[in-house]
């Protein structure tokens, strides 16, 4: 038990090095992680927003009401405000911040992957949004969008899953405009103790377990889970940010760090 424990320290270290070839804690060959993690992502698309309840007990919707309220995006204005939200998958982050607006804002859904983007799409038209939101397949990476075309930039529970991070980062500051906000909602290091033991039993067990049971395939939640250990710590990713050429970097932390924002400026 002790020795599954340090492995498991060991596989979990947040090196940011790492990440283009951690698909969680399986090591993968350069450039094989986005097929492992698109194919996640086609399988759990269909109950992605049900599970994302259940595994965080609703706190995903009040952390990312926590980042629109920190955005405060313009309840009116002459031009059109428009935000680019990256990973944006359901459309979760931008029907909220489009609301949120009073419907002043527009937004662009960015995802790699169809299968998310196409529940989104029919959630905004269930919404009445889809003269709002605009959905469209790109990769992080590499952004289908020309140089300063956006207001702001939000990524929710996105960034961990892209394989070569400073250059998503890079991409980002590159679609801003000048003044443009960047927002980063990511599952962060955990800085409270005691929560740390209790979040890591559940995560590791019943995160798993609840996925088998709705989707009848625990797997993907496994590397859900472990990615998050994955990650670069607050402060580590907070320089990852800067380095991408981002100003007044800072982050706080959610529910003990369980969850982190970062935010940065392209000015
Ligand atoms: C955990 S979901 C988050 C969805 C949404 N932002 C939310 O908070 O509900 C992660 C999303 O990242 C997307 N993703 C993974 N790699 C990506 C990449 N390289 N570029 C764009 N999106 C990517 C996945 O397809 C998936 O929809």
């Amino acid at each position: 038990m002790a020795q599954d424990t340090f492995s498991a320290q060991r596989a979990s270290a947040r090196t940011p090095e790492d990440m283009p070839t951690s698909f969680g804690f399986t090591t993968v060959g350069e450039g094989q992680k986005q097929a492992l993690v698109d194919d996640v992502f086609h399988k759990v698309a269909g109950r992605y927003d049900i599970m994302n309840d259940m595994m965080s007990g609703g706190l995903h919707r009040v952390w990312k009401d926590a980042m629109v309220s920190v955005l405060a995006p313009p309840k009116s204005g002459a031009r059109s405000w428009r935000l680019l939200d990256v990973a944006g998958g359901t459309g979760d982050v931008a029907t909220r911040v489009v609301r949120r607006s009073n419907e002043n804002a527009k937004a662009v859904v960015c995802d790699i992957n169809e299968s998310m983007l196409g529940v989104g799409r029919d959630r905004a038209e269930k919404a009445g949004l889809s003269d709002l939101i605009t959905f469209s397949q790109g990769n992080a990476e590499e952004l289908p969008f020309p140089d300063k075309s956006f207001d702001a930039y939000t990524i929710a529970f996105g960034i961990r899953n892209v394989p070569d991070i400073p250059k998503a980062l890079r991409e980002a500051r590159r679609v801003l405009k000048r003044g443009g906000r960047f927002l980063c909602l990511e599952f962060s290091e955990v800085d409270v103790p005691m929560l740390d033991k209790i979040y890591d039993g559940f995560s590791f067990n019943a995160i798993p377990a609840m996925g088998k049971m709705v989707t009848g395939d625990g797997e993907p939640y496994r590397y859900l889970v472990e990615s998050i250990r994955k990650f670069p710590q607050q402060d580590r990713f907070a320089e990852m940010i800067r380095e991408a050429g981002f100003e007044q970097v800072t982050y706080r932390n959610y529910t003990g760090g369980i969850a982190a924002l970062h935010s940065g400026w392209k000015l």
